[in-house]
């Protein structure tokens, strides 16, 4: 009677023994457990939130259903008789004294920890810090991220900044658009870009490298197309690359930078790269893209299904953006 319990529960423990010790490969392999490996304080943080948490995830999952898995096997009813009642039990204070205090005890440290980590989340680094901090605004809209910086610089779809310096982002979205939500997994937490609401986040990248995002807030049919990259880079050559942006934009000069991301990431997530059409109708044999009154009208101001794509955009991002298109699909 007892020999087959035994042999059993050992091949219930032995399955669990084999269990956690394949977890251990799968945690340190990425399995899609472990989250992007953090290159900004503020993610720092969070991946630290998520361990720790997770061990108490793992304790809780493992402990339950290891006893529950014990208790189904040693307490199952064998030879016994159909109708024979089981043993009788009376409470156990000391029992439900643990299973009372271990649970109040995982929350308050998961609790603790986390509010001991939550400034360095949420709270942007002081503008006093030595060396400076950059401010960005960011706006999302259906379906690209395009990016202000302190000298009128613009930019769409990638986040040029300085290696090692905070970057202060100001997150937002046009009245006439939606919620979207700003997210570089390995530089910190998600942030809504809400119409008419300035949100506030940052990040310092600690390695130059390029990172990647998506949108991470449902928004409409090409959601899945509005992708996003922060590229960290030295200092000098970020500065070299923000004044060099600035001063195509000024002198006209921006249609094979401006004009090209602006194209790429704001026309083509409707209308195909080749402005071939793909939720929005083909352009590439509008003649509207030659005449640029009219498509600053068509900007501007929206059209049928079409938003107001440009109606936040200074004159040079649609001059860079004209000289783009003109050149592109011209003599078509
Ligand atoms: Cu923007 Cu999803």
């Amino acid at each position: 009677m007892h020999q087959p319990v035994r042999k059993l529960s050992s091949v219930v423990i032995g399955i669990l023994v084999a269990c956690l010790l394949a977890a251990g490969p799968a945690l340190a392999g990425n399995g899609g457990i472990a989250p992007v490996t953090p290159n900004s304080p503020n993610a720092h943080a969070i991946t630290d939130s998520y361990w720790f948490i997770t061990g108490f995830v793992v304790f809780v999952f493992v402990g339950v259903e290891g006893l529950l898995v014990a208790f189904v096997v040693k307490y199952r009813r064998g030879k016994r008789p159909r109708d024979a009642d089981g043993p009788q039990i009376h409470g156990s204070s000391r029992l439900e004294a643990m299973w009372t205090a271990i649970p109040v005890a995982i929350l308050v440290a998961v609790a603790a920890f986390v509010f001991v980590k939550l400034p360095g989340i949420k709270n942007v680094p002081s503008a006093n810090a030595a060396g400076g901090r950059l401010e960005v605004t960011v706006t999302g809209q259906q379906f690209f991220w395009e990016f202000t910086y302190p000298n009128g610089a613009v930019a769409v779809d990638r986040l040029r900044v300085p290696v090692g310096q905070p970057v202060h982002l100001t997150v937002t979205a046009p009245d006439f658009d939606v919620i979207h939500s700003w997210w570089i997994p390995a530089l910190g937490g998600k942030i809504d870009a809400i119409p008419g609401r300035l949100n506030h986040t940052w990040f310092t990248a600690t390695k130059a490298g390029v990172y990647s995002g998506r949108c991470a807030e449902l928004c409409g049919v090409q959601h899945a197309v509005m992708l996003m990259t922060v590229q960290a880079m030295p200092r000098a050559e970020f500065e070299h690359w923000v004044t060099e942006r600035e001063q195509q934009q000024a002198s006209g000069t921006a249609k094979g930078t401006l004009g090209e991301e602006t194209f790429t990431g704001a026309c083509a997530a409707c209308h195909g790269l080749a402005g071939q059409g793909v939720v929005g109708p083909q352009i590439s044999q509008s003649g509207t893209l030659q005449d640029k009154a009219a498509l600053t009208s068509l900007l501007r101001n929206g059209q049928g299904e079409m938003p107001p794509v440009g109606k936040a955009w200074n004159q040079d991002q649609i001059d860079a953006l004209h000289a783009y298109v003109k050149e592109r699909f011209g003599g078509q």
